[in-house]
């Protein structure tokens, strides 16, 4: 039975309850906003194998007609029928499979951008493989070795491919790294080439000006959306795992300068974190960075995209533009979870004995006239490959006295940027800003074969700026 002395208590109970109800709760005991990523979601394919370490998907090259301009229908490339391309999801040690299937109106092939894997799976026709022809079919079969963000995309014709819309992401986990907080959100930053009818602009459009700049977008997209609307809430973090997949567009990235703590980039976690107000990512690159909501509840912001300078023409009369909506849900605010600083022990290569080129990125005119870019004033056509033998280290000295600067690509192994004060990370794409030189020793491991490095403006490499190395046995 109730009695008065128990009534005089209720007061007191709820009080109590209400003082608790207001203590913060902290992100790790809330769940993200309601579809708070449903504007950015990724395709997923279907798993075609009962075996947990095995993804096999099939994959399709097909034109398809989308809306980027309101009103306007555009024809765009894709990996089954979405910009960007299914999300490959997978564990270090996984095996991916994918039967790939060329519905385009051209021949193309698969690169993986970024994985150490054996060289007749990289994807460069008439090097590693055949191109795969209109209708034509190539099994890619491969393990995945190391953890990061990657992504995959064509290497035929790729300025005008990738930026028709092929290209899409892929992340490798490692159960056994430190837990990062957030929720994981991958973009793919992108842009195209559109006039106001929705229609494509030539892959060639602004002639020898398009060459020498490269050619950005006129729309920016952000995982294929414009201006999509991401949900957030006050103190919730979100680990954000960037990619760059245009063809020549520079992204610096800015919150209201709010802090991005970075955990890692191309080849996985860093040695230790970062912190920055803004990030730059360059054509290829990958960035991997916890990001806390900084907005009261029932706030809007906007992801804004800074002109960076990359050379002449490229920040003059720019403004900076928005490129996603940032919304904060009305939830009250959460006590953000701390983020360790010690990720991950990366042994400095050993460069004692190390094999030295230059590598000096050139640009100049062929007898016509044309820009023809190289390296060391080689274009591409005309280039012996380099002679390495499995297990050598080498030190790249890469020289740019261009204008323009140039975000410098090797294929199938990491390497490591020599003499720069940020945290030791494995890379595969690292700009090289115009007028200066960037150093970076690679280790080449025993996957023999024939194996490319270039400029990842893709303009850049079409007009020669690519090499490639041989590496034996
Ligand atoms: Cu994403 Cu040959 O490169
Ligand atoms: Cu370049």
């Amino acid at each position: 039975m109730l009695n008065l002395r128990s009534l005089r208590l209720v007061p007191v109970l709820l009080l109590s309850v209400s003082v608790w109800a207001q203590a913060p709760l902290t992100a790790s005991q809330v769940s993200p906003p309601v579809d708070w990523d449903k504007e950015l979601a990724l395709n997923m394919p279907a798993d075609l194998n009962p075996d947990p370490h095995i993804l096999e998907i099939n994959l399709e090259a097909v034109v398809k007609e989308m809306e980027f301009i309101p009103g306007k229908k555009t024809q765009v490339w894709t990996y089954n029928g979405s910009v960007p391309g299914p999300l490959i999801k997978l564990k270090v040690g996984d095996r991916l499979i994918v039967h790939f299937k060329n519905k385009l109106p051209a021949p193309t092939s698969i690169h993986w951008h970024g994985l150490r894997i054996p060289n007749n799976m990289d994807g460069v026709p008439d090097m590693t493989q055949p191109m795969v022809q209109l209708g034509g079919e190539f099994t890619y079969d491969f393990v995945v070795p190391d953890a990061g963000t990657f992504w995959y995309h064509p290497h035929v014709d790729s300025a005008a491919q990738v930026g028709y819309g092929l290209y899409a992401p892929l992340v490798v986990e490692d159960p056994g790294e430190p837990k990062i907080p957030g929720d994981e959100l991958i973009l793919m930053f992108s842009d195209m080439s559109l006039d106001d009818e929705g229609l494509m602009q030539e892959p060639k459009a602004g002639g020898r000006f398009g060459d020498l700049f490269g050619r950005e977008g006129t729309v920016v997209l952000v995982n294929g959306k414009v201006m999509p609307t991401l949900q957030l809430r006050k103190g919730k973090q979100q680990r954000w795992r960037v990619i760059n997949a245009s063809r020549t567009r520079y992204f610096t990235l800015r919150y209201k300068r709010s802090p991005l703590v970075i955990v890692g980039g191309d080849g996985g976690l860093a040695e230790h974190t970062r912190t920055v107000n803004e990030i730059k990512l360059v054509p290829a690159e990958r960035h991997d960075f916890v990001f806390t909501p900084p907005d009261a509840p029932g706030v809007d912001g906007k992801l804004r995209w800074y002109p960076t300078d990359r050379g002449y023409g490229s920040t003059y009369n720019r403004l900076a533009e928005d490129i996603m909506n940032m919304h904060t849900v009305s939830e009250p605010a959460v006590t953000p979870m701390p983020v360790p600083e010690q990720l991950r022990k990366i042994a400095a290569l050993d460069i004692k004995d190390a094999k030295e080129r230059t590598l000096n990125l050139t640009i100049g005119y062929d007898r016509n006239e044309n820009v023809s870019m190289g390296i060391n004033g080689v274009h591409y056509k005309d280039a012996a490959p380099y002679m390495i033998k499995v297990g050598q280290t080498e030190v790249w000295t890469i020289r740019n006295d261009t204008d323009f600067s140039h975000p410098f690509h090797l294929h199938g192994f990491f390497f490591q940027v020599l003499a720069t004060t940020e945290p030791l990370l494995w890379k595969d794409t690292v700009d090289v800003p115009q007028h200066s030189v960037v150093k970076i020793a690679i280790k080449f491991d025993d996957r023999p074969g024939m194996w490319m490095f270039h400029c990842h403006i893709l303009d850049h490499a079409e007009v020669g700026m690519m090499g490639h190395l041989h590496l034996e046995r």
